[in-house]
């Protein structure tokens, strides 16, 4: 059974913050929220738009190996909170079949967009959906697509997203025999009460077995995702699931906050769902446990990993590169973003995705121009979220004189403009105050919600 003690401590550090801080930061978070915020500017889909379609220009060089994302949009179960782009199903081996020969077109479309026969990638990221849904024979058939169009550079990292309900051995080891060096596993929670409200495709029990099997596999880095804030989900809940992860030692352990999709049904099931401040809560509760235990290190506000065992968390999120020049991020299947470039693009989803591929045409939905506001936003975001990863951070952060200074008052940052440990605690809402003027202008629907840092 957990400490009580570690759930009191939580509590009472979070109202140990005063209510104006709490309440600045709490408005900080929009109403509706679809992306997790560091994930500008995919986190705003009113900034982007289909009526310029110049970001379907490519009149420029691809100077670095490219990041490279496949959606495999199907799942087994559809949970409640999920807003990710896939049909319940177990999908015939025709429809298989019929979405990799699209994928295939749409690699062949970009390889001659650029005049190349191959390309090279330092990351491959297959997400979902729920890529462990395919048998062994469609991964390696997948990947006999993908390794026919794509080098990797020797360091590179091949990830793929799984969910406890559709891992078994054989599959693992087709994922291992075509070069996967990083699983993330589902894991979400390990309350059965939970898990079966969300509607997952596991339980408590199944979850671990899934785990010991991509274990014995000797995938080198596992990774889980545990969700805060879920239906009913009790603070006691929760330390629960961050204990028994530690028992497990992942390499490494991604925290994410329910966020709830446009349009969603989530609201209207009558379950209790957690309030911001018990979100607070339980990050003050992973903190506390994750503090306490010395095997882990936090590289990013939500992020731990084992050093030795795990890098750092590789996203499919296309924008958090803050190196300089052009976005090197090509996107495949529905609903894929891309960063190529200055412009950053979605997917369409079906049917438009197939019709434009069969005619030969690049499936891209929306697209952004990034604009230098956004480019610098991106980059603070970025140096917020991961100080030690950009360059200048510093004269990129100093960009925001009055920002800086509200967050030293408030000890959110300490005197390397790096987030202290209250800073973590918030450093979704702090990465909000990044955006840039014209967005939060458009994300927010009273004045309220805009703080005074003067
Ligand atoms: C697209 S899923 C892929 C993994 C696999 N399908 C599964 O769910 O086990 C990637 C992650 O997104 C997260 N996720 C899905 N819906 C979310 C939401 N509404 N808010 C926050 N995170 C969410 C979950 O933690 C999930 O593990
Ligand atoms: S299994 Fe994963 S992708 Fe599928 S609905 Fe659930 S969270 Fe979304």
């Amino acid at each position: 059974m957990i400490n009580e003690d570690i759930i009191i401590n939580a509590k009472e550090r979070v109202d140990s913050f005063s209510e104006l801080l709490l309440s600045d930061l709490k408005s900080s978070r929009p109403d509706e929220v679809h992306e997790k915020a560091h994930a500008y500017p995919i986190s705003v889909p009113e900034i982007w738009s289909n009526e310029d379609e110049s970001f379907l220009k490519f009149d420029f060089e691809i100077d670095k190996p490219l990041r490279l994302y496949i959606h495999i949009p199907w799942c087994k179960k559809k949970c409640i909170f999920c807003f990710y782009e896939s049909d319940k199903c177990i999908p015939s081996e025709e429809v298989v079949n019929s979405y990799f020969q699209k994928i295939e077109k749409e690699l062949n479309l970009y390889l001659s967009k650029f005049g190349k026969n191959k390309f090279f990638a330092e990351t491959l990221y297959l997400g979902g959906g729920t890529p462990s849904i395919l048998s062994p024979k469609q991964t390696e058939k997948l990947f006999n697509i993908i390794h026919n169009k794509i080098d990797f550079i020797s360091t590179s990292t091949l990830i793929t997203e799984t969910s406890p309900g559709t891992i078994t051995d054989e599959k693992i080891k087709a994922f291992k025999g075509s070069g996967i060096n990083r699983i993330s596993i589902g894991i979400q929670s390990f309350q059965d009460h939970i898990l079966e409200k969300c509607g997952r495709d596991h339980n408590s029990q199944e979850a671990i077995e899934a785990y010991r099997i991509v274990r014995k596999n000797e995938i080198p880095e596992i990774n889980f995702d545990l969700m805060l804030a879920l239906p009913d989900q009790s603070l006691e809940d929760f330390a629960e699931t961050v204990k028994t992860t530690l028992e497990l030692k992942p390499s490494s352990i991604s925290f994410l906050d329910l966020r709830v999709a446009q349009g969603s049904f989530l609201h209207k099931l009558g379950y209790y769902y957690p309030s911001w401040k018990e979100d607070i809560t339980m990050r003050a509760i992973y903190q506390e446990l994750l503090g306490t235990n010395k095997d882990y290190i936090r590289t990013r506000p939500h992020y731990y990993l084992l050093p030795g065992e795990a890098r750092g968390r590789s996203t499919r999120v296309p924008c958090l590169d803050s190196r300089e020049g052009n976005g090197f991020q090509i996107g495949i299947g529905v609903t894929s973003y891309g960063h190529l470039g200055n412009n950053q693009y979605v997917n369409h989803k079906n049917p438009d995705y197939s019709i434009l591929i069969e005619n030969g045409k690049l499936p891209i939905n929306y697209g952004l121009k990034l604009k230098t506001e956004d480019i610098t936003a991106m980059k603070a975001i970025r140096a917020i979220v991961d100080y030690s990863l950009v360059p200048n951070a510093e004269d990129v952060l100093l960009q925001y004189p009055y920002l800086i200074k509200y967050l030293r008052n408030n000890n959110l940052i300490d005197e390397k403009l790096e987030l202290t440990e209250d800073g973590c605690l918030f450093g979704e809402e702090i990465t909000y105050l990044f955006y840039p003027e014209y967005v939060k202008n458009k994300i927010y629907k009273n004045e309220l919600s805009q703080i005074n840092f003067g």
